[in-house]
């Protein structure tokens, strides 16, 4: 999709594409149809939304619709996948030169790595500690220089996604299965910065499927204790047919709790069951949570 940037300049209009900017023009000439756009205070410049007029010759352009809000205007929203670009680009601003960062896994660090690429090219020296093979080799793709866990005392900053975030920045992670090292990482770093779009704030953890890392011999003793202990039917994650094999050859048991009253009982409990490498409970770990919505807004979470 085209993501179009409307700049205001008193009664010039500037329309531009950042894909390509063969419609720039200069819309002075249109500066009447305007007048009640002009007035209109979400549009800055910068704002990552549309909002145009229908007068004819846009429409020549585009197929414009009207909304309740703004008659005769289009206001283009954000997608999901945008919404992750947006949030993971703002973070990116964050590494600075001579820092160690841990970088996490998953569909919105995939635009966090892009645009740190794009930084390591103008010239950012950083190191990077990846929480999983994916990341690591999307990073090395990149050019950024990568290093082990073991090779440093601390992590400056690390940033991750999410799969649900409380409104206490309890988390539940490990959608994408690196829940281990991305728990090491983060556990290991001064801060921990969680990216994700409104779609994954939650007022109770436990709708999404809960991931717990499990050795594979005698995984089945795991999923009978859950049952027994908590009647949630674990289920065991697969891929292509086969089990789902994490990074470090674990399982994957999926647990549908629903509602986890207390993460902080749970994760511990989870963890003591014999089997049982670690969970997707993210407890008391977050410092910060960066919140991307579609109308392009980003809410900063605190501790
Ligand atoms: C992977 C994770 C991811 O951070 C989590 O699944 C969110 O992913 P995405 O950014 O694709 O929504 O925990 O193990």
């Amino acid at each position: 999709m085209f993501f179009w940037d409307f700049s205001l300049f008193s009664q010039d209009f500037t329309l531009f594409s950042q894909e390509n900017d063969m419609f720039s023009r200069d819309f002075s000439l249109f500066s009447r149809d305007f007048d009640t756009f002009s007035q209109d205070k979400t549009a800055q410049s910068g704002s990552p939304y549309i909002l145009f007029n229908t007068s004819p010759w846009l429409e020549h352009f585009f197929n414009p619709c009207s909304n309740n809000n703004y008659k005769n205007y289009l206001h283009l929203m954000l997608t999901q996948d945008e919404i992750k670009q947006l949030v993971a680009n703002q973070a990116a601003q964050l590494v600075q030169n001579n820092m160690t960062v841990g970088i996490g896994s998953g569909s919105t660090v995939y635009w966090l790595i892009m645009e740190l690429g794009k930084r390591v090219k103008k010239g950012l020296l950083f190191q990077a500690i990846p929480t999983s093979k994916k990341t690591a080799a999307l990073a090395a793709q990149q050019n950024i220089p990568l290093a082990e866990l073991n090779d440093v005392n601390a992590i400056d900053l690390t940033i991750d996604g999410a799969d649900e975030i409380d409104p206490n920045l309890q988390m539940i992670k490990g959608g994408g299965g690196a829940l281990l090292q991305e728990k090491m990482v983060a556990a290991a770093s001064r801060e921990l910065l969680i990216l994700a779009d409104h779609s994954k704030l939650v007022q109770h953890l436990g709708n999404f499927p809960l991931p717990l890392e499990v050795i594979p011999f005698g995984w089945k003793q795991v999923q009978r204790e859950i049952r027994e202990s908590y009647q949630v039917e674990a289920v065991l994650r697969m891929q292509d047919d086969q089990p789902f094999i994490s990074d470090h050859g674990h399982y994957i048991l999926d647990c549908p709790f629903q509602q986890i009253e207390h993460p902080d009982i749970l994760t511990y409990e989870l963890n003591g069951i014999p089997g049982v490498v670690d969970n997707g409970l993210f407890v008391n770990m977050a410092d910060l949570a960066l919140i991307g919505f579609p109308d392009g807004r980003t809410e900063t979470m605190h501790k």
